[in-house]
């Protein structure tokens, strides 16, 4: 098992070095334009192996040919949002950037699957897989498992409870208009909307819905990477380990739900091969109208990218 993870900043170094600490792979190459850098913290990481117990092979490289015949290449190059920016200011740098990365690592891979992080996230998934030309399962966005993360952790906050026993989907577009489902949020099995009155569990939507911008209002020269790393590994481990853990992803929808040709979160299963399934969950009438208003601004965006 070998992956790359293009980009050595917040989210791809410590995305990298969960991945050492847990052992998902063989071999891992960190790549960067910014020369020594994921060399540097290759490096680092490599030497902290033998305290942590892994024997993981981590270097870092500037050039694409040391990422050649990866299994997963994770893509968190780009530009990420300061203060007063939203993921969408990011669309037309970071558009550039998915561009020339995927054209560098996809004929380098042609088997791999492409974990797409950067954003605008789900404009970038679709750039990935017009440019990478892989079937729609390997390329895949990881936005929802790190809203529904947001979202778990406040409601375990909120109940003194642990948060593994919270469960619940944020699904959608990584952006505003991302859509909470309130009726599939549990805690061991009870119906969040019988442990909590309906102010409070909508204060906690609120708070996911802007969950990116909490974190980026309180570092001011960046944002998350924490969690956003933690939720890249959960959907590694489920390829890699071939899992088939049921998962929101973002992927593009050829008829699911009732939409076609746009990438938006949904539930998917994970395995070896990738998105191995899109699972269709019912949602009401109301569930169903926000998750097409989702995947209206997403398509919007979709259109202001340039392939030519
Ligand atoms: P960062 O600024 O710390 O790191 C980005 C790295 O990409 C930098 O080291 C930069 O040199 C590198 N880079 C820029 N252009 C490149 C290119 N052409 N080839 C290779 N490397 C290149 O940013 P951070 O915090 O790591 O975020 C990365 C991206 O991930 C941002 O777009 C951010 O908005 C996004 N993000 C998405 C999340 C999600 O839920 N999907 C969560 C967190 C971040
Ligand atoms: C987040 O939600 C910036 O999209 C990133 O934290």
């Amino acid at each position: 098992m070998k992956i790359t993870v293009v980009g050595a900043g917040n989210v791809g170094a410590t995305l990298a070095q969960r991945l050492v600490d847990r052992e998902l792979a063989n071999e891992v190459v960190l790549t960067d334009v910014v020369e020594g850098l994921p060399q540097g913290k290759g490096l680092d990481m490599l030497e902290s192996s033998p305290v942590v117990g892994s024997d993981v092979r981590v270097a870092g490289a500037n050039d694409y040919d040391a990422t050649a015949g990866s299994d997963i290449i994770v893509i968190t190059a780009g530009i990420a949002r300061k203060p007063g920016m939203s993921r969408d200011d990011l669309l037309s740098t970071n558009a550039g950037v998915l561009k020339s990365v995927t054209e560098q690592v996809a004929p380098r891979s042609p088997k791999s699957i492409i974990v797409v992080v950067s954003n605008p996230l789900d404009v970038m998934v679709y750039v990935a897989l017009k440019v990478s030309g892989f079937d729609r399962n390997r390329v895949i966005g990881m936005a929802g498992v790190l809203d529904t993360a947001r979202f778990r952790s406040f409601i375990a906050a909120e109940l003194n409870v642990s948060v593994e026993d919270v469960q619940a989907f944020v699904l959608g577009g990584h952006g505003d208009s991302m859509v909470p489902l309130v009726r599939y949020t549990s805690v061991a099995g009870i119906p969040l909307t019988e442990l909590m009155p309906a102010d409070k569990i909508e204060a906690m939507v609120k708070r996911t819905r802007q969950g990116g911008a909490e974190i980026v209002g309180l570092l001011k020269t960046g944002s998350a990477y924490y969690a956003p790393s933690a939720a890249v590994v959960q959907m590694v481990e489920s390829m890699v380990k071939d899992k088939k853990r049921i998962l929101p992803c973002s992927v593009y929808l050829q008829g699911e739900y009732g939409m076609k040709d746009v990438v938006i979160g949904v539930p998917v299963k994970l395995g070896r091969k990738g998105m191995e399934q899109v699972v269709e969950i019912k949602l009401t009438d109301s569930e169903k109208a926000e998750l097409t208003k989702s995947a209206e601004d997403v398509k919007a965006n979709m259109a202001k990218v340039k392939f030519s």
